[in-house]
């Protein structure tokens, strides 16, 4: 299927390789080492994957150097200008957006999947209050294996489907769940006339005794960051989720890895890192000591909210959600909040600054997210699962992806070893 080729000769013993370049509708071409250490003996070794394809994926596209991230072929602009949520999650489950009867459909399925087990909410009593709402996730949607396991195979497409849906769906109402437990209030029961959106925040903010009206800006706002966190290739959760899932584990087992995997502050824990961060330099004045700290090799602090993997120019999703910032703030009377000109001054600072410029270092999307959840009213430990929310429909869509595809095999790593060699036992009173 290869036309180009690549030959490789090994310096040391003279033997040749020839291995066989893919070429995708987009992006850099790749070099197929699958047969190098059978032909040659070698393991490659990439430490954070900087030149490894680890699948071949047709759902989503980035090329960082120009700042261009595409769903299914189509510009993340245009769908944040044009699209909603769920027609994004299917246009990512299915590779195309829907027609009008395939979007009612469809979004029939998703509410039809919103409540949970009563006998689930048993597992929220096991937390403590002040539990991080992340480890919350981890632990319920986990647990949703358990629910489901017996009836699911996951080599059948619908099934795959279901659980694909029932992820989608239950997610916000098991997010909503956690914040009410962590400020004692009873969960409240997902209502399916209201938006996917405008259910999450009816669930997160109502209470049994007063009326609740969703506010439309807020509900928009959130379909927007929605849109923009919905997929981003082979990230860390991504991938976890893709490990895992390679040895046909539980699909809800398996994306409870990706929260695991999302949690952390260089991945989507950045959006709470920001608010902390902004909150302790506390101040414009304090702005220079804290570029300082993050231009320090010998100081952990790095300026949170700022650089990415692949994005060497800019983030298209921090463009878009950086007008939304803007929007959103003025619609609500907020745009004179300190915490907004602080982020606005430090990105100035940051923006100018030459060890910034020299590593290509500009906001990512979540430097702006954090700050627009904040004027939403969400409380800043909840910032990562809202973006987990989101990315169900990415890690689901990657999932069902590799989990259909006939020559999919377990991923299974090498090494390159520099530990102890081969020593012997040595006796207790000898050491
Ligand atoms: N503040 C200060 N210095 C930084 C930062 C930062 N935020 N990010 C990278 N650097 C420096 C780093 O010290 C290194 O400098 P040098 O070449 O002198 O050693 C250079 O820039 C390259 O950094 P790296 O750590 O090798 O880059 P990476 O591609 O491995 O890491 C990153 C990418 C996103 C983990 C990193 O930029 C970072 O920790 N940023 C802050 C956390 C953050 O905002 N994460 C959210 C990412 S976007 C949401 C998502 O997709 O999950």
């Amino acid at each position: 299927m290869a036309k180009d080729t690549v030959t490789i000769t090994d310096n040391v013993t003279g033997k040749t390789v020839e291995l066989p370049i893919y070429h995708g509708t987009q992006g850099p071409a790749a070099v197929d080492i699958s047969r190098f250490y059978s032909e040659l003996g070698y393991v490659t070794y990439d430490p954070g994957f900087q030149s490894t394809a680890s699948c071949h994926s047709s759902i989503t596209y980035i090329d960082g150097q120009q700042g261009v991230l595409q769903y299914r072929g189509y510009p993340i602009e245009q769908l944040a200008e044009k699209s909603s949520f769920l027609e994004v999650a299917h246009l990512l489950l299915y590779g195309e957006l829907p027609k009008q009867e395939e979007l009612v459909g469809f979004t029939r399925n998703i509410t039809r999947h919103t409540m949970i087990n009563e006998t689930l909410k048993n597992f929220y009593n096991g937390f403590n209050h002040d539990a991080h709402p992340m480890a919350i996730m981890v632990g319920v949607v986990g647990s949703l294996s358990a629910f489901y396991h017996d009836a699911l195979d996951i080599r059948n497409p619908q099934h795959r489907e279901i659980a694909a849906h029932r992820l989608i769906a239950k997610m916000p109402t098991i997010a909503a769940a956690c914040y009410k437990h962590s400020i004692g209030e009873p969960f409240v029961y997902p209502r399916n006339n209201l938006s996917y959106c405008g259910n999450l925040l009816n669930m997160m903010f109502s209470v049994p005794c007063e009326e609740y009206v969703v506010d439309p800006v807020a509900e928009r706002a959130l379909d927007l960051i929605f849109i923009l966190h919905a997929d981003h290739e082979q990230n860390a959760s991504t991938s976890t989720i893709r490990l895992a899932g390679s040895s046909a584990a539980n699909p809800f087992a398996c994306v409870a890895s990706g929260i695991a995997a999302l949690w952390g502050p260089a991945h989507g824990g950045a959006n709470e890192a920001v608010l902390h961060m902004l909150d302790e330099i506390g101040s414009v004045d304090n702005i220079p000591k804290y570029i300082e700290k993050a231009k320090d090799k010998n100081d952990p602090f790095r300026l949170m909210g700022f650089g990415h993997r692949i994005y060497r120019n800019f983030d298209p999703r921090a463009t878009l959600i950086r007008k939304m910032c803007h929007e959103v703030l003025t619609k609500l009377g907020k745009q004179d909040d300190p915490l907004f000109e602080l982020a606005l001054k430090l990105e100035e600072v940051a923006l100018n600054d030459d060890y910034f410029k020299e590593r290509k270092l500009y906001p990512n999307v979540d430097f702006y997210s954090g700050i627009i959840y904040k004027v939403l009213g969400i409380p800043t430990n909840m910032f990562t699962v809202m973006f987990s929310i989101a990315r169900t429909v990415g890690w689901v869509a990657q999932w069902m992806e590799m989990i259909g595809d006939p020559n999919q095999r377990i991923a299974r790593p090498r090494q390159l070893y520099d530990g102890a060699a081969k020593r012997d036992y040595v006796q207790v009173d000898r050491r």
